[in-house]
C-alpha cells in the first residue's frame, strides 16, 4: 500500500515536473529578437529556466510529500528517531547538480563564444557616454549622431567609452549590454538580425538625469544604411541634435526641441531672457558661460553642481557656437 502511494506521488510529480519544463522553454517572456546575441541568449536561457522549473517541482513535491507523510501524529509526545544521514541520497543530490551545473557552464560558454568569436565586417563605432546624452561616431565618414544606425546582417564593433561617471549601454531587444567606463575602451559585438528601431538604454544609476539618457538604435538595410550616413556626412550639425546629444533635453526644457526636463531652468524665450538677465553682460555671452560655466551665473531656484561643469572641453568651438545661435533665438 505505501509503496503504491509513493509511486504515484512519485509520477505525479514527475508528470508535473515535466509539463513544467514544456512551459518555461515555450514561455514569451522576452522583447523581439532582433540580433544573432539574442536568439543564442534566449535559447540558453529558455534551457535554464526549464531545468530549474523541473527541479523545482520534483523537491516541492518530495518536501509536500515529506510534510504530509511524516507528520507528528496527535498524542504522540515522543521523540523523534535520531538520523544521522544518508550518504546514497547526500551523494545523489549532490552529483546531479554538479552536472547540470556544468552542462549549463559548457553551454554558456559556447553562446558567448558564438557571440564574440564573429569577424567584424560592418562599421567600428565609436560611443560617447555622457551625462545624460549618447553620441554615436562614424570616424570613416567623419559621422557624428545622437542615434545609433546600423545595417543588418552585418557584425558591427561599438567601441564604448565615457567623459564622465560609469553608464551602461543597453539594447534589450539585442540582449546586448556594456558599461561605459571612463578612461577605459570596452568592445562590444552586436550582428543586429531584424530591421527596425529599438530602445537604447543607459542601464547605470548615472544622476540626475539618467533615467532620461535614451536614444535609438535603427537597424536599416545595407543600402539605406549607406544612404544615411552619406546624408549625414554632408549636413551641418543641426542644434537640435546637438541639443539633444549634448544632453540638455534631459534637463532643460524646450519646446522646439521637444525637451520637457524639469532639473535645469527652461530655455523658452531664452533670447529675450539672456540679454537683460546680467547687468552689462550681453545675451551672446550670457548664453556661451551658462553652458561653460554653469555656475557663473545661477538662476535662482535651481542649486549649484547639478550641471557638468565640462562641456566647454566637450563640445567643439563650432557646436558650441551653432548650439548658442541656436538658444538666442529661442
Ligand atoms: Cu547614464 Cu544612467
Amino acid at each position: 500500500m505505501k509503496g503504491k502511494v509513493l509511486l504515484v506521488l512519485l509520477l505525479i510529480t514527475l508528470v508535473l515536473a515535466a509539463l513544467s519544463y514544456l512551459v518555461a522553454i515555450n514561455l514569451d517572456l522576452m522583447p523581439v529578437q532582433a540580433s544573432q546575441r539574442a536568439e543564442l541568449v534566449d535559447s540558453h536561457f529558455k534551457q535554464v529556466l526549464g531545468i530549474s522549473a523541473f527541479f523545482f517541482f520534483v523537491v516541492e513535491g518530495a518536501l509536500i510529500y515529506a510534510v504530509i507523510r511524516f507528520r507528528r501524529k496527535s498524542g504522540d509526545d515522543s521523540d523523534a528517531a535520531p538520523v544521522h544521514g544518508n550518504a546514497l541520497i547526500e551523494t545523489v543530490w549532490t552529483v546531479i547538480p554538479s552536472i547540470l551545473v556544468v552542462i549549463i557552464g559548457i553551454s554558456a560558454y559556447q553562446a558567448l563564444a558564438a557571440i564574440e568569436r564573429r569577424p567584424v565586417d560592418g562599421p567600428t563605432i565609436e560611443v560617447i557616454a555622457r551625462q545624460f546624452s549618447w553620441e554615436f561616431r562614424y570616424p570613416q565618414a567623419g559621422v557624428s549622431s545622437p542615434t545609433l544606425h546600423l545595417p543588418v546582417g552585418k557584425t558591427t564593433l561599438l567601441e564604448i567609452t565615457s567623459e564622465d561617471v560609469i553608464h551602461s549601454l543597453w539594447i534589450p531587444e539585442f540582449r546586448a549590454k556594456r558599461d561605459a567606463t571612463p578612461g577605459q575602451i570596452s568592445r562590444l559585438l552586436v550582428t543586429p538580425t531584424l530591421t527596425g528601431s529599438y530602445p537604447l538604454i543607459c542601464a547605470e544609476l548615472c544622476g540626475a538625469g539618467h533615467a532620461s539618457m535614451v536614444t535609438e538604435a535603427v537597424v536599416h538595410e545595407a543600402a539605406g544604411f549607406e544612404a544615411w550616413l552619406a546624408e549625414s556626412a554632408g549636413k551641418p550639425p543641426d542644434p537640435v541634435d546637438l541639443y539633444v546629444q549634448y544632453g540638455c533635453n534631459a534637463c532643460h526644457a524646450l519646446a522646439d526641441a521637444g525637451a520637457n526636463g524639469v532639473l535645469g531652468p527652461g530655455l523658452d524665450g531664452m533670447g529675450e531672457v539672456a540679454a537683460s538677465r546680467v547687468p552689462g553682460v550681453g545675451a551672446r555671452e550670457y548664453i556661451l558661460q551658462s553652458i561653460i560655466a554653469p555656475e557663473a551665473y545661477l538662476v535662482e531656484g535651481f542649486p549649484s553642481g547639478v550641471m557638468p561643469a565640462n562641456f566647454g572641453e566637450q563640445i567643439p568651438a563650432a557646436q558650441l557656437e551653432a548650439l548658442v545661435d541656436y538658444l538666442l533665438d529661442q
